[in-house]
């Protein structure tokens, strides 16, 4: 799979600097620019935002940004970041400018401006959010023009929106299920990117049958998606793509393609890269599992035959959809039966669902209505025609999801539930089934570990080397050093510093040359497994050597270096180290996760 990130970021990183120039020296004007439809989207994480807009000259593509605490009033300050991206001809007299915006802080609100390096749009603001806590909000078929009255449909989504938003007003994003406009229509594109809550709430958009109806690439101007597949799920509309925010890995299909063999490698690479996802959301516009006129179509059983065995396939947590205009959420759903027997907890939440609950949204704008159909599948654990426009808010909170659906006029709640990982007894970024959940658990029912941050153990992280002394000490109870005076002159003043005086003190470490440590590198196996011979050695608590020639068995060995030997000898004859695939990877650098494995098979014994 092609993912546009990596070469459109060398191309940012490579021109920022330029760009900066371009705008400080620029003198000359593009007349007759202007810009329309500015999107702003999520990017392929929570600290990147895609921006996509509409200019009517090919003369530059710039994105400018800044803290809201750096601006005055609405004024940048002249070395405030601009980020270049792409331009390319879009309808007749337009140009599709596409962007992305990295290095965003969490919790920070930011100013911006799109334009040309001379030419911009006013200054508009958005709000970063917090990974492990935050809402989105789900919508489908605003449809614009569906009613034949665009003006009216455009007034019911930007209601709908107000409602949303206006409650929850911290929200990252919004999520829509495809048929955001009903017919290939520029008109209908403006109305439904016109609200101004749209240039400061991210959307992240699907391509429904009615963006896919002509072989027009409409679609494909008006949004720039995050990891977009030029490979999988394409059609001139677009292609699938995937973004990761906190916890949850948020997968998009275009099932108008309905090649679902593409689909399943697209949903297996980005489950691959993600692998430490709790959560797996997976967005399509075509719903499987639905209630009214589209429930028993050949249509959505053929597409129901062929997809459910790849969301089963992939253990899919949430599936969103549209198309049925009409609100169904279905019971867990595994090989195609209703998974009925669940475990709640006291609050009423289920617990490590069996399936995957999917959910189809009702119409987002009521440009257009669908009655429940009288012969109802045993899927359907809520069946909603409301004929009033609804949202659903989804709340991610560490290892908990939650989905609550709201008529956006009155905003009474109608349907809820809430998904709940079972976790580590400490870390939501623990599953219990990892693993290394056994070696977290108990280094942390020690109290050796307390994570990262606030339920947050980062187990693919790489350790640093003053993470790994301040837990190889506290896993023998060695005190840290209040003295600091014969410390290594880089051994700060921060959580390792004692623990630092100390083991130099006692010469469990000697440092890395010139009175250094190097505490904030990353330290490799090697040093990780000196450091703990030495500690053993000090303390007569090294294992017992049971084969003098076990380390050389690694095909690697001649690897190790001279310093490390008597180490890795010894922790290896008592299976304390192992190494994979018949290698020791000496100077390859430690995961937290594989941190826990070597500190758990010692303290365990
Ligand atoms: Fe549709």
């Amino acid at each position: 799979m092609k993912i546009s990130k990596t070469p459109l970021l060398v191309i940012l990183s490579t021109f920022i600097a330029l760009s900066v120039l371009t705008i400080a020296g620029a003198s000359a004007v593009a007349s007759g620019y202007t810009v329309k439809d500015i999107a702003i989207q999520p990017g392929y994480n929570e600290s990147v935002m895609n921006f996509c807009w509409y200019s009517t000259v090919n003369s530059g593509c710039y994105v400018q940004v800044a803290k809201a605490s750096e601006m005055t009033g609405s004024e940048f300050q002249v070395d405030a970041k601009s980020f270049l991206g792409s331009i390319s001809a879009a309808s007749t007299g337009y140009y599709s400018n596409k962007v992305i915006v990295t290095g965003l802080s969490p919790k920070t609100e930011y100013a911006y401006r799109v334009g040309n390096g001379a030419s911009y749009s006013g200054v508009y603001s958005f709000k970063t959010g917090d990974g492990n806590n935050y809402n989105a909000i789900f919508v489908s078929d605003a449809q614009i023009g569906a009613s034949g009255n665009i003006s009216n449909d455009k007034a019911g989504w930007e209601k709908t929106l107000s409602a949303a938003v206006g409650r929850f007003n911290s929200t990252a994003f919004i999520l829509s299920a495809g048929d955001q406009v009903d017919y290939f229509n520029e008109s209908e594109y403006d109305a439904f990117l016109a609200s101004p809550l749209l240039r400061s709430v991210p959307i992240a958009p699907t391509v429904g049958n009615h963006e896919n109806l002509s072989s027009s690439a409409l679609n494909s101007y008006h949004y720039f998606e995050p990891n977009e597949s030029s490979e999988y799920g394409l059609t001139n509309a677009g292609g699938d793509y995937w973004f990761r925010y906190g916890n949850v890995l948020y997968m998009v299909l275009n099932t108008n393609n309905t090649d679902v063999s593409k689909h399943d490698a697209f949903i297996g690479q980005a489950v691959g890269e993600n692998t430490d996802a709790a959560f797996r959301v997976l967005m399509f516009h075509q719903s499987i599992y639905c209630s009214a006129a589209y429930s028993a179509l050949s249509a959505t059983l053929t597409l129901r035959k062929n997809l459910y065995p790849i969301i089963d396939k992939y253990h899919i947590d949430l599936a969103l959809s549209g198309h049925d205009h009409c609100y169904t959420r279905t019971y867990p759903m595994f090989g195609n039966v209703a998974q009925k027997s669940q475990t709640f907890d006291s609050e009423g939440r289920i617990v490590d669902p069996t399936g995957t609950i999917y959910v189809t949204a009702g119409s987002s704008s009521g440009s257009k209505y669908y009655d429940i159909s009288k012969t109802q599948g045993d899927f359907a654990a809520e069946s909603l025609q409301l004929y009033t426009p609804t949202f659903s808010n989804i709340e991610v909170n560490g290892n908990s999801l939650s989905v609550t659906t709201y008529r956006a006029d009155t905003m009474k709640a109608v349907d809820s539930f809430v998904i709940v990982k079972s976790t580590s007894s400490k870390f939501y970024d623990v599953p219990s089934n990892a693993w290394y959940a056994p070696a977290v658990e108990f280094l942390a029912s020690k109290n050796i570990t307390t994570g990262t941050s606030s339920h947050i153990f980062s187990p693919n992280a790489l350790l640093t080397r003053g993470q790994f002394l301040v837990l190889l000490m506290k896993a023998y109870s060695i005190t840290p050093d209040s003295d600091n005076t014969g410390n290594f002159s880089d051994g700060g003043n921060t959580y390792y510093t004692g623990y630092l005086a100390a083991a130099k003190a006692m010469g469990i470490v000697q440092g890395v040359g010139g009175n250094r440590f190097l505490p904030d590198s990353s330290i490799s196996r090697q040093d990780m497994f000196m450091m703990l011979y030495n500690a053993l050695k000090l303390l007569n608590k090294l294992p017992t050597l049971t084969s003098s020639a076990i380390e050389k068995s690694y095909s690697d060995s001649f690897l190790i270096a001279s310093y490390a030997r008597d180490a890795i000898k010894i922790l290896t004859s008592d299976g304390v180290i192992s190494g994979s695939n018949g290698k020791i990877d000496p100077a390859s650098l430690s995961s937290r996760a594989q941190m826990a494995q070597v500190l758990y098979n010692l303290l365990s014994k």
